[in-house]
């Protein structure tokens, strides 16, 4: 373990740690787009500048990018840190206004309206909610190994989705874009027995039934690509049933156990 200093604050690290999940651990708040455990730092969305005063490379850089070294020091909430994040967060109003996380965070500052051109569309899939972090992409491609989606255009006038605006064939419907995207601009939805990524052109993803009450409750190619992970031994048993019905079967299962009858799968 190493110690470096934020606002004043002597805390632990591990080396090579990024000075952005040190301050999380520590409860220091910074605000922050682009950064998902499960993905290499990036440094796309700048919102999580803060200024180094002792270290390799002083001056104002991004804590997710900074690793974490012996004696490194930081300031979080300098002047010029917050001016810069108050312009970014007009700018981002700008590209999301339909962002609540942006809105929030713009009320955090005292923002009330952006000095830049507002970028509304009535049909946007993105629900006028994305600022182009790329997170969504990355997670596809770098964690799911689909590609399903990608940066489309040039400028003002780029944006996410599949290629062509055609419905993907590699797409799982896993729903992994969802859960990182920082500003919840991307919708899918379930109806029967099929899941449709509404923000993809409408991809549609058939779904997965329980093998015991037969409701459809997953995509079936995210829970064969999932069954493709797990050990031989293994592969049938967790993915057959709903939640409900698993957590009913479990239930069951402890049950004989306490009673030491023999347990069937
Ligand atoms: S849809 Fe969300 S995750 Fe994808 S680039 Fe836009 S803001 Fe980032
Ligand atoms: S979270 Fe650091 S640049 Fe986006």
């Amino acid at each position: 373990m190493i110690r470096v200093v934020i606002n004043g604050k002597a805390c632990t690290a591990e080396k090579g740690e990024s000075l952005l999940s040190v301050a999380r651990r520590k409860g220091i708040d910074i605000p922050a787009f682009c950064y998902e455990e499960t993905l290499a730092p990036y440094g796309a969305c700048r919102m999580c500048l803060v200024e180094v005063v002792k270290g390799a490379q002083e001056g104002i850089t991004t804590a997710c990018t900074l690793a974490a070294a012996e004696g490194l020091e930081v300031l979080t909430q300098t002047s010029e840190i917050v001016s810069l994040r108050r312009a970014l967060i007009e700018l981002y109003l700008a590209q999301a206004p339909r962002s609540e996380a942006i809105r929030a965070l713009a009320q955090r500052y005292g923002i009330q309206k952006t000095r830049f051109a507002r970028k509304v569309r009535p049909d946007d899939p993105l629900q006028n909610r994305c600022i182009l972090c790329g997170l969504c992409v990355r997670i596809c491609h770098d964690v799911m190994g689909a590609g399903a989606i990608n940066y489309i255009g040039r400028g003002h006038f780029t944006e996410i989705n599949t290629p062509f605006y055609e419905e993907s064939a590699v797409c799982m419907g896993c729903g992994a874009c969802a859960r990182v995207c920082p500003t919840q601009a991307i919708a899918f939805e379930d109806i029967v027995q099929t899941r449709t990524m509404k923000s993809w052109s409408g991809t549609r993803v058939p779904l997965h039934a329980c093998s015991k009450c037969g409701r459809h409750f997953a995509p079936a190619p995210f829970v064969n690509y999932a069954r493709q992970k797990l050990a031989p031994d293994l592969q049938q048993t967790p993915l057959r049933l709903c939640p409900d019905c698993r957590s009913r079967e479990i239930a069951r299962k402890a049950v004989l156990l306490s009673t030491g009858a023999a347990v069937a799968d």
